[in-house]
């Protein structure tokens, strides 16, 4: 028997849909993670279905935190680099909502993952302004001050070379265009370096899919600016939608 406090995360991704009761007090999962293939094509109604699935198989009853990858404003996707463009001004609690089980709240999942990191992870008491990058299928970003999130700051998308930052630094650029990780490294740099010059970070938190193999890349980047593996790795985004969740209901 445990009498933490508790939030449900739903992360959804390109790939998968994670869910995963969150004890708040530690940000550590409590029992399993439910993951489930995102449905393809990842419409709203499909997606919403799966999230329903997920949050259900819990016998969990309390708030639920989804985030999603775009930008999300008041509930309602603006925003869908790399989903289905059918989200754009889709209502994610009007989608979703009613099917879970408890009040919940909506955000980007960059911001998730950065939430969880300043509050468990990497950036935790840390004051200043934090970046923190994912580089996945895309590139997720989150600016924090003081420990204060600013949301949906799409910094992944700056232009660099005349064009989308994302196309070429993204991970999965490594893979389509066979890249060697110093080359990809190269890019990374070169986005970072980027940010570095518009922002004056204290601090860069890394994560996303690449951050598996971290030994392969960091070591060839060249930043003026500290940086750091993020910590909670896999786990970021469900455990900063549930905190969000849990700060919607308490608000
Ligand atoms: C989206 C962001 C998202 C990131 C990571 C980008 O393409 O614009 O909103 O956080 O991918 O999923």
């Amino acid at each position: 028997m445990t009498s933490a406090r508790t939030a449900l995360g739903v992360d959804v991704g390109g790939t998968g849909i994670k869910g995963a009761v969150v004890d708040l007090g530690t940000g550590a999962l409590v029992g399993d993670r439910h993951r489930i293939p995102t449905p393809q094509p990842a419409t709203p109604e499909a997606v919403g279905q799966t999230i329903a699935e997920i949050a259900q198989s819990f016998s969990f009853t309390g708030p639920v935190g989804v985030d999603f990858p775009g930008v999300v404003l008041d509930g309602v996707v603006q925003t869908a680099a790399n989903v289905d463009d059918s989200w754009i001004g889709t209502s994610l609690p009007e989608t979703v909502g009613h099917f879970l089980p408890g009040p919940s709240a909506y955000l980007n999942d960059a911001d998730a993952a950065g939430l969880a990191e300043v509050t468990y992870g990497a950036g935790r008491g840390k004051r200043g302004t934090i970046i923190v990058v994912t580089f996945g299928t895309g590139i997720g970003t989150a600016l924090i001050h003081d420990g204060h999130l600013v949301p949906n700051a799409e910094l992944g998308h700056i232009e660099i070379d005349g064009a989308d930052a994302e196309i070429a630094a993204a991970g999965i650029a490594r893979e389509r265009e066979d890249l060697s990780w110093e080359d990809w490294a190269a890019r990374a740099s070169r986005y970072l370096q980027a940010l570095e010059a518009l922002l004056w970070p204290g601090l860069f938190i890394l994560g996303g899919g690449i951050s598996k193999k971290p030994e392969k890349w960091v070591p060839h980047l060249k930043t003026r600016t500290p940086l750091v593996m993020a910590e909670l790795k896999n786990h970021a985004g469900i455990v900063g939608a549930a905190l969000a969740a849990d700060e919607a209901a308490r608000a």
